[in-house]
């Protein structure tokens, strides 16, 4: 177990345990957090599990990642990624991950 805590816009955190091998975005849907739509399902094919990460232990993203992160509909920084594509490790361990501003 590693617990992640999700940030949403507006400051307000929820900290949940997640299940080692499962996505962050799993994680997320699995605690109803905001923010975290999934639509493709983890396929890497839709960015609308889109997160910011400053965390050096989640490594960096993939180029097919970095292509689809360009498709998402919320602003893209520099610590934006697919929570699909991060899986979790107890060495994620306190991990923090910020949700972006909805789009209207
Ligand atoms: Fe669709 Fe992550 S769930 S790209």
């Amino acid at each position: 177990m590693a617990k992640i805590t999700f940030v949403q816009p507006d400051g307000a955190s929820q900290t949940v345990e997640a299940r080692e091998g499962d996505s962050i975005m799993q994680t997320a849907l699995a605690h109803s957090i905001d923010g975290i739509f999934a639509e493709c399902g983890g396929a890497m094919m839709c960015a609308t599990c889109h997160c910011y990460i400053d965390d050096d232990r989640t490594g960096s993203a993939s180029e097919g990642e970095e292509d689809m992160l360009e498709c998402a509909e919320d602003e893209v920084r520099g610590t934006s990624r697919l929570s699909c594509q991060i899986t979790v490790t107890e060495g994620l361990d306190g991990l923090v991950v910020h949700l972006p501003v909805p789009v209207e």
